[in-house]
């Protein structure tokens, strides 16, 4: 069995899918993911949308920037989060690192099971919320395509530990 860091290591930001529909099992489990991960104050202010209607994911390629990919996977998965934001303590949104962490716990799971995703930056949180029915208050985090892979990609690279990490002090 592979280990989270294993997974972690071969995940790959996947632009291209194939025809093939994600077992409701699979999608499932993705979910799960997101729905066990950690929130600030563990106050879970989220919801997690699943879009499987070929219809609503044609629709999603224009509010994602026209990339078209979208439009090739199966499903659509939607990090939003529900209610207004609360700053923390330390400065940072706690909808916004919530979301990202559950959107990773989602990734990773995906990439586990073969599964693909894409994490976009690139979309309208008004044309998201529109096509899904998004009450006002609320607002997209994040959002990923989520279908078999069609391609490989090697990896992108990172910079190396010696410049991103350090110990005791900056
Ligand atoms: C916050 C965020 C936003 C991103 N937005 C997009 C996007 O809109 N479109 C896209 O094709 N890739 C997007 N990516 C994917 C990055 O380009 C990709 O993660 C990076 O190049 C590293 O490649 P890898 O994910 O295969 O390791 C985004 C990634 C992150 C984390």
């Amino acid at each position: 069995m592979p280990s989270v860091l294993d997974v972690a290591r071969a995940r790959r930001s996947i632009r291209k899918y194939l025809p093939k529909p994600v077992e409701d099992e699979k999608l499932q489990q993705v979910l799960e993911a997101g729905r066990i991960a950690p929130t600030a104050s563990n106050a879970q202010k989220w919801r997690f949308v699943a879009v499987r209607d070929p219809e609503t994911i044609k629709k999603l390629v224009n509010a994602c920037g026209g990339q078209a990919f979208v439009g090739e996977a199966p499903v659509f998965l939607a990090a939003c989060a529900d209610g207004p934001d609360r700053v923390m303590n330390c400065g940072q949104k706690a909808r916004v690192i919530d979301c990202s962490i559950a959107m990773s716990f989602m990734i990773l799971t995906a990439a586990e099971l073969g599964l693909g995703t894409c994490w976009l930056g690139n979309f309208s949180n008004d044309k998201v919320k529109r096509l899904l029915g998004i009450p006002d208050d609320s607002d997209v985090i994040a959002v990923t395509p989520l279908g078999y892979p069609g391609e490989s990609p090697d990896p992108r690279p990172r910079r190396p530990m010696g410049e991103v990490v350090s110990y005791e002090a900056w």
